[in-house]
């Protein structure tokens, strides 16, 4: 898929949300919804991989800024974030009111971040729509902006957790729609990239199962509490740049 196909799509589908609700509302949903609880289960994983005070944090496919309004709250100096979007990127830099902070608009591969400079780099809920190529291709800028020993945060879907089958069934009912498509990854192949890359492979953790600490009782959806322990949903790679 052509990085203008795509664009199309998240165009359409933030404009097709944005017409049935609120602004507040559309943005949350433009994003998955679940703005606050997902956005601290975010928050809370990276303070488990050790962000502190002077962690620079760069948020790939940022959206909304579901994370970044978590750090805006915590006053944390280090953040950049970036969309396709570029309704997106400005909510979230109209939400978060830190004029320190840098928000920009990607054109789907490359970002604004000097070479060696970030700690972490994230991407939530983002391989799910992007081709392995396009990954593989994000990753490589990760190593890029990454100083040395840092680290890329990923969430993804995979066939092994069984809960992501609704994920792809809903996709296969929509098959021949023009519906957004969903992209499976594995350890496999996970593992391969990181290779390529010179990235170690820190861990890799079933969505499904709770993992890092929490600092809060979160609810998600009609039935999940979490207190001490929480997970995405979607499954977690921690991937390290390797230190010469
Ligand atoms: C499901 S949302 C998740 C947003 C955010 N990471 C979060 O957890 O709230 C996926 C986001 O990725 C963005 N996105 C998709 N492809 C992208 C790309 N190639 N580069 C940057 N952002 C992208 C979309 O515009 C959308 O805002």
């Amino acid at each position: 898929m052509s990085l203008q196909t795509l664009l199309d799509r998240y165009k359409n589908h933030y404009a097709a949300i944005a017409g049935q609700h609120s602004h507040d509302d559309a943005a949350a949903l433009a994003v998955g919804g679940e703005f606050y609880t997902i956005g601290a289960l975010e928050y809370y994983l990276l303070k488990a991989h050790g962000l502190n005070e002077s962690t620079h944090v760069v948020d790939i496919g940022c959206g909304t800024g579901r994370l970044a309004a978590q750090l805006a709250s915590r006053k944390h100096p280090h953040y950049s974030g970036f969309d396709i979007m570029e309704s997106a990127v400005s909510y979230a830099r109209d939400l978060c009111q830190m004029p320190a902070w840098k928000f920009g608009v990607t054109a789907g591969l490359k970002v604004d971040v000097p070479t060696g400079t970030g700690d972490m780099a994230c991407f939530f809920s983002v391989f799910t729509h992007i081709t392995h190529e396009h990954t593989f291709l994000y990753l490589k800028e990760a190593a890029r902006l990454l100083k040395p020993g840092g680290l890329v945060i990923f969430t993804y879907l995979e066939f092994a957790v069984h809960s992501h089958w609704d994920a792809f069934a809903k996709a296969v009912n929509n098959f021949g729609k023009d519906a957004e498509p969903v992209v499976f990854l594995d350890c496999a192949g996970i593992t391969q990239f990181a290779n390529h890359l010179d990235f170690e492979v820190l861990a890799l953790v079933d969505g499904d199962k709770p993992t890092f600490a929490i600092e809060e009782e979160l609810i998600l959806g009609p039935c999940v509490i979490m207190k001490d322990r929480g997970n995405l949903g979607q499954s977690i790679a921690i991937l390290r740049k390797r230190v010469p």
